[in-house]
């Protein structure tokens, strides 16, 4: 199959720039890179379509055509859409219908060919595929990755924020893009089935998509990146890693600890993760002390217990909060916080804490989908993890009742000691699910099957493909304004 990925935001270029530097270069590019290299590998030609940006502060972007070194069958594809510029992803909407719509039809038009189907990302992506659906004729798939409606409970949008909420984010537009895309799509990708229910069954969607219409979806998770997470991978950050981590346990643990298991945190210092209720369960628990010690990984803080310099206001007040309980509970000499600044160094730290039965804990309150977790076990780390979200799908077999990893109410401290203490204070038990969470993650949780999924799905579309669309619902919605946003929002407030 001839495949394109319409991602105009962000950008891709060989060498990965601005991975996670920037907002519009976040997990999206990841997971659209690695699904693409992974068809393409698989013998597809693929194309992943984004924008062409001529600015001489972002040079990486301005040729029209790019490659991924050693990739055979994948180009990148640079289109233009609005000024030469940088423009960040809320600033599009304007120039994707009227410019980057037709200059891709007039990129392939000039190669004298059309490709066969088309797979689209985030709303932005799904607004143009569902353009190019009506006038190219071409089925395409629509994964949401980040939906407008969740984004603007999560800014608590109301009634009186909304119009500066909209001025900022152009959520009218955002959601007007989502509710065409998912109306008009050939099938909506979720990684979950919760996914489904939860974030398409938002009342801002009501009309566009029945999120318990199965047909309309199908659950495709993402991979885990197993040249970096992975056992028995080494990278050029092992060794000085590992010194590290052994530089920051003799600065923080009593020496007598430093050889213990670690139960391992990592995550954003944001309120939703949770690291309080970890802290509280390490507190309040004795047995659980004395079998291992707690590391809490913040990224760019070398010393954040001690030392906030570099923390914003919110994440000061999490970790105001997390010394309080440290403090009053006596904890220091048992627990260790310090940075680790890449994938390859938190992968290294990983594998060089499993050769102490170490494990990783994640207490967010809700984790959509839970890559972090997947990544820790399959570089060696059995997982102790919110059973609130993906993790309840991924770390359990919904037929056998198997678990690879641990679920716990992330709301209860007692329940998370609990978990933990099944890993660590049981040797045999640790090894049972280091191990079946490695086969886990190799039988379901690779970027080849993530792939060969979207092949499926793709084939099975083009398959039974009726330019008209068998179910799109005509809803009186589809073109949202300002007015409309604010009543839709407002009637579940
Ligand atoms: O990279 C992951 C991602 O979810 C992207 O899809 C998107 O660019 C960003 O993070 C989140 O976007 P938003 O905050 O607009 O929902």
């Amino acid at each position: 199959m001839h495949i394109v990925f319409l991602n105009p935001q962000g950008n891709f270029d060989p060498h990965d720039s601005y991975w996670s530097q920037h907002p519009d270069f976040g997990g999206q590019l990841v997971y659209v890179k690695e699904v693409a290299v992974a068809l393409a590998q698989a013998g597809h030609e693929v194309d992943i379509v984004t924008r062409r940006i001529e600015d001489a502060d972002w040079p990486e972007f301005a040729s029209p055509v790019d490659h991924y070194e050693g990739v055979r069958g994948l180009r990148i594809v640079r289109v233009p859409c609005g000024p030469p510029h940088f423009l960040r992803k809320e600033d599009l909407w304007p120039y994707l219908g009227t410019e980057w719509v037709p200059g891709i039809r007039a990129f392939y038009k000039h190669e004298g060919r059309k490709p066969d189907v088309l797979t689209t990302h985030y709303a932005d992506g799904g607004l143009c595929g569902a353009i190019l659906r009506q006038q190219w004729g071409l089925p395409f798939t629509f994964t949401g990755h980040s939906l407008g409606a969740q984004k603007m409970d999560k800014l608590h949008a109301s009634a009186e924020n909304l119009a500066a909420l909209d001025a900022e984010y152009h959520f009218s537009q955002r959601i007007m893009a989502e509710r065409v895309a998912m109306n008009h799509a050939d099938r909506v990708i979720v990684s979950t089935q919760q996914e489904r229910v939860e974030q398409y069954g938002h009342r801002l969607y009501a009309g566009a998509i029945d999120p318990t219409d199965e047909r309309r979806f199908t659950v495709v998770p993402p991979g885990v990146n197993l040249r970096i997470f992975a056992e028995t991978a080494v990278n050029a950050q092992e060794e000085a890693t590992q010194a590290h981590v052994k530089r920051m346990f003799k600065r923080d643990l009593f020496p007598e600890r430093q050889h213990l298991p670690a139960i391992v945190s990592s995550s954003r210092l944001d309120a939703k993760k949770n690291h309080l209720a970890l802290v509280q369960a390490f507190a309040g628990n004795k047995r659980l002390q004395e079998h291992a010690n707690l590391v809490i990984v913040v990224r760019g803080m070398e010393d954040p217990l001690r030392d906030h310099g570099a923390a914003s206001a919110s994440e000061r007040a999490i970790l105001d909060e997390i010394v309080a309980v440290i403090n009053a509970h006596e904890l220091w000499g048992k627990l260790s916080a310090f940075s680790l600044n890449s994938q390859l160094e938190l992968a290294a730290a990983y594998r060089a804490l499993s050769r102490q039965r170490s494990v990783f804990c994640l207490t967010a309150l809700y984790e959509p989908f839970g890559l972090a977790p997947l990544e820790a076990i399959a570089a060696g780390l059995p997982g102790v993890v919110t059973r609130n979200g993906g993790p309840s799908e991924s770390l359990v077999d919904a037929t056998t009742g198997q678990e690879f990893g641990v679920l716990v109410d992330p709301a209860n401290p007692a329940d998370i000691a609990r978990g933990l203490l099944r890993v660590v204070a049981d040797a045999s038990a640790w090894q049972a699910f280091h191990d079946a969470g490695i086969q886990r993650v190799l039988a379901m949780y690779t970027w080849q099957r993530t792939a060969a999924a979207y092949a499926g799905v793709l084939q099975e579309i083009l398959a039974g493909f009726v330019p008209v669309h068998p179910y799109f619902t005509e809803p009186a919605l589809l073109a949202l304004t300002p007015a409309d946003l604010a009543t839709l929002y407002g009637e579940g407030a």
